[in-house]
């Protein structure tokens, strides 16, 4: 999708040949003598159309305006959260008609628009009319190419616009990703769309198959790999905006592109949108897509392990014990259980890097889903500046996280005798418990998990990928390396005695 900013009042908006004019009309709203300032004064005073977010108006071919269709759209405060839900209703109610170039101007506001507006504006506008092509081309007639957003002052908001296009960008990555099936995205296939990536400016990319996994140890993840015909990949995204000697913030993606539960299978009701389960990797490879766009002064390296969970004559059995490549041993008590046996063996490779912390983002659990539902993923880290920062980068992104507990008593159930771990413990706090598997592989570093099973796709009929956490994990990178700005060197003398806290 097409976007571009530019400073423009209501009649300007009314004078712009778009097909659809979406007007964003803010509480306290006050007409001016213009004819289409006019026409909302008057649906407001008639009661026909409130400010309130979600409520919507449609004019057909106003004489005040060019466009043909006029959808006024209450938005409440004008805050970033009230935007979103304004654009989301009235692009979802165009989305169905022929309109493929969009306004979206913002009106009323006094000249005061804020840049997270702008950029919820830009970040819903793409969600609302996002559609999945791939393995459904006749979809590609319904797609909006252009959107125009109109502000006061376009200068003023130009970053946090640049910002929301490149999110897009990488949102758009993710969802298409996600979305197709185990069969249109392979482990190498997720690596052909590294690679390419890898070709930008700034990225890097390295992919590893079997024969590199297995000397480099990495028992748990091939255990999982090897009841399927498709090769396992182990991917290694890296993208350089900082001096080489600045430690790299890690984010490691689950990326089982099927999970069958192997062994332990899943019963077959929605056992489809276990294609779903690649979406921590898609995360990351959407965060790369952002970041090869928005260039910022930070080192960040990508790890993606990703595999099939498949049952077989060869596959990993119950009761089988594997070595991880950091040297422990896990028994395999249910394999269905596969995330964080593919996770431990990357967070075990991130140590190399020296990292300042370390992400893993899956979809881990299903317990996740019982704790929090799609409203927050589920936040674990015992790195209190971490947790801090990532809680906060996800409110700002209106992509937000809950933080759970991480305490020792947790991992209990973990314990066996035939094993330095077993990877399941029974039912209760399963969320957490896996959480505390996979610290176990995580002690040399700062260190997060995000649990996104909750939130990373919808089902029914609005089934489909929603790219969470890219938003929040951009918001945290980008706040990382603007306090980076304000920090000149972490390292020399003269920093040493204050403590910035910037993780
Ligand atoms: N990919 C699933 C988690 C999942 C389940 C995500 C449902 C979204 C919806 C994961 O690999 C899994 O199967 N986890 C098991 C763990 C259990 C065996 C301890 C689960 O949650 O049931
Ligand atoms: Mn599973
Ligand atoms: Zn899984």
């Amino acid at each position: 999708m097409n976007f571009e900013l530019k400073s423009l009042d209501l009649a300007g908006a009314a004078s712009d040949p778009c097909d659809a004019l979406i007007l964003l009309v803010v509480d306290g709203f006050k007409p001016d003598k213009t004819a289409l300032s006019g026409c909302v004064g008057d649906a407001i005073a008639a009661g026909d159309f409130e400010t309130k977010p979600g409520k919507l108006l449609q004019l057909y071919r106003n004489p005040a305006a060019a466009a043909p269709r006029v959808v006024l759209a209450g938005a409440g405060d004008g805050s970033a959260r009230q935007v979103r839900q304004a654009v989301g209703t009235a692009v979802g109610a165009i989305k169905s008609g022929p309109a493929r170039r969009v306004g979206i101007c913002f009106v009323g506001t006094r000249g005061k628009v804020s840049g997270a507006a702008v950029r919820a504006a830009v970040l819903a506008a793409a969600d609302a009319s996002y559609v999945y092509t791939s393995t459904k081309p006749s979809a590609e007639s319904r797609k909006i190419t252009k959107v125009l957003v109109g502000v006061p002052d376009a200068a003023a908001v130009q970053a946090e616009f640049r910002h929301g296009v490149a999110a897009v960008a990488g949102v758009e990555l993710t969802k298409e990703w996600a979305n197709r099936p185990a069969n249109h995205a392979t482990p190498a296939m997720l690596a052909d769309v590294a690679r390419a990536l890898g070709k930008r400016p700034g990225l890097q990319c390295e992919v590893m198959g079997p024969g590199e996994v297995a000397r480099l140890g990495m028992g748990a993840f091939m255990a999982v790999a090897q009841g399927s015909h498709e090769p396992l990949r182990f991917i290694v995204l890296k993208y350089q905006g900082a001096a080489k000697s600045q430690a790299p913030v890690v984010l490691v993606g689950k990326g089982i592109s099927f999970d069958t539960g192997g062994i332990s299978i899943k019963p077959a009701s929605e056992m489809d949108e276990m294609k779903f389960d690649m979406c921590g990797a898609a995360s990351v490879l959407g965060v790369f897509r952002a970041l090869a766009e928005l260039k910022p002064a930070l080192n960040v390296v990508g790890l993606i392990a990703s595999c099939e969970n498949m049952p077989d004559g060869r596959a990993v059995k119950p009761g089988d014990v594997v070595t991880s490549m950091s040297g422990q041993t896990i028994e395999v008590l249910n394999t269905d259980a596969e995330g964080r046996l593919v996770l431990c063996d990357a967070l075990a490779y991130a140590e190399r890097f020296k990292p300042r912390a370390v992400i893993d983002i899956a979809t881990l659990t299903g317990a996740c889903v019982v704790a929090l539902g799609s409203v927050r993923s589920g936040l674990f880290s015992a790195d209190e500046p971490l947790a801090r920062a990532l809680l906060a980068a996800g409110e700002r992104a209106l992509d937000p996280c809950w933080r759970m507990p991480l305490d020792d008593e947790y991992a209990e159930g973990l314990k066996t005798n035939f094993a330095d771990v077993a990877n399941v413990a029974g039912r209760a706090g399963g969320a957490i418990t896996a959480a505390k598997f996979l610290q176990r592989f995580s002690s040399r570093f700062a260190w997060a998990h995000l649990d996104i099973a909750g939130t990373a796709w919808k089902s029914g009929a609005a089934k489909g990928a929603t790219a969470r956490p890219v938003g929040l994990l951009l918001a945290y990178l980008l706040d990382l390396a603007a306090k980076e700005a304000l920090t000149p060197s972490k390292t020399g003398k003269s920093a040493s005695k204050k403590i910035v806290r910037t993780r």
